[in-house]
């Protein structure tokens, strides 16, 4: 297993990136942990502005260039258009935003970070959505990829019906969908179909979450099939389940904001998950974490989560 797959445009995604979604971290937290991970050897990290920490991991990565830890070319850095940016006229400024904060000039990878469009400007409530018009957002996408600012640009959240009709008007098709994946959440019809059209599955939460309140607990981290194979291969479960993702041709994006557990989750190569316990996975029950409840409204664009998921939960 390489420590990189290749995206439709020929570039290198690294299969273990660092997730920066850390919620309601203590300013300085995120900017260590990005420090930390970078130092340990991670080359990917997966931001977004409504994870309302780029301008601290901008400051991380300027320190990172001035210390010589690494050079701009050498990482993979990801970002996300969010909701409120979604008409055409706004995308540019969606990313210019960005790269500002981030202090870079051009992003690795662009993703649209949600099929939610809300008001410009407003708290992304659901009595602030609008419908949705990813051909006219995707244009525009488009031209960031030709302006250069956006070296692949992507989708994230998109059900299989989502992705098929983006597949049906992209002119530069999307490079990558990152969604939630898991064994305990495998996605097998969505990497089917991506996989058939070169569409590269990147996994948030590959962990599950473990200890948020959709997770239940560790959530299937604690599975006897994930356990058990943890113990024949004196691993850990959360390095077993990072591994099955690298084995079924997805990168992983753990989050962590401890550099022993961070170091643990890029501990995934050199030693693989053999095919006996791999078929075991599929027994592993099927839950989605992360089931997006917050964009529900009687009144709203969405009136209930299968709406939203296309029913694809
Ligand atoms: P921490 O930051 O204290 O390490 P996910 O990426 O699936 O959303 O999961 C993120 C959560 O998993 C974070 O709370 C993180 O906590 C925790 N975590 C990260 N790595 C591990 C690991 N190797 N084992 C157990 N929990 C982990």
């Amino acid at each position: 297993m390489a420590e990189f797959f290749v995206l439709n445009t020929g570039a290198r995604i690294p299969s273990v990136g660092l997730g920066t979604a850390t919620g309601k971290a203590e300013p300085g937290v995120v900017g260590a942990a990005v420090y930390a991970a970078v130092k340990a050897g991670y080359r990917h990290i997966d931001c977004a502005p409504q994870y309302r920490n780029e301008k601290e991991i901008g400051l991380t990565l300027k320190k990172l260039f001035e210390d010589g830890v690494v050079k701009r070319e050498d990482l993979f850095i990801t970002s996300k258009l969010w909701s409120g940016n979604h008409a055409p006229e706004d995308v540019p400024e969606g990313i210019d935003t960005t790269l500002e904060d981030l202090q870079l000039e051009y992003l690795d990878l662009f993703l649209i970070h949600t099929p939610i469009r809300s008001k410009k400007g407003a708290i992304p409530t659901p009595e602030n959505f609008l419908p949705v018009d990813i051909p006219a957002t995707w244009g525009a996408m488009e031209k960031l990829y030709h302006s250069g600012k956006a070296r692949a640009i992507g989708v994230s959240n998109f059900s299989c019906k989502r992705m098929e009709d983006l597949l049906a008007i992209a002119s530069v098709p999307p490079a990558v969908n990152q969604v939630e994946s898991h064994p305990g959440w495998q996605q097998m019809k969505l990497r089917e179909l991506c996989k058939s059209k070169s569409v590269h599955i990147s996994a948030y939460s590959p962990l599950g979450k473990p200890g948020s309140p959709g997770s239940m607990g560790k959530g299937f981290l604690s599975n006897p099939i994930i356990v058990s194979a943890a113990e024949k291969l004196q691993k850990t479960p959360a390095q077993v389940a990072l591994r099955w993702g690298l084995q079924m041709g997805h990168s992983v994006l753990p989050k962590s904001v401890n550099e022993t557990r961070m170091k643990e989750n890029l501990s995934v190569f050199g030693w693989s998950i053999p095919e006996d316990l791999m078929a075991k996975f599929s027994e592993i029950p099927q839950v989605k974490t992360l089931r997006a409840e917050f964009v529900v409204h009687p009144q709203g664009i969405y009136k209930t989560v299968e709406d939203f998921w296309d029913g694809e939960i």
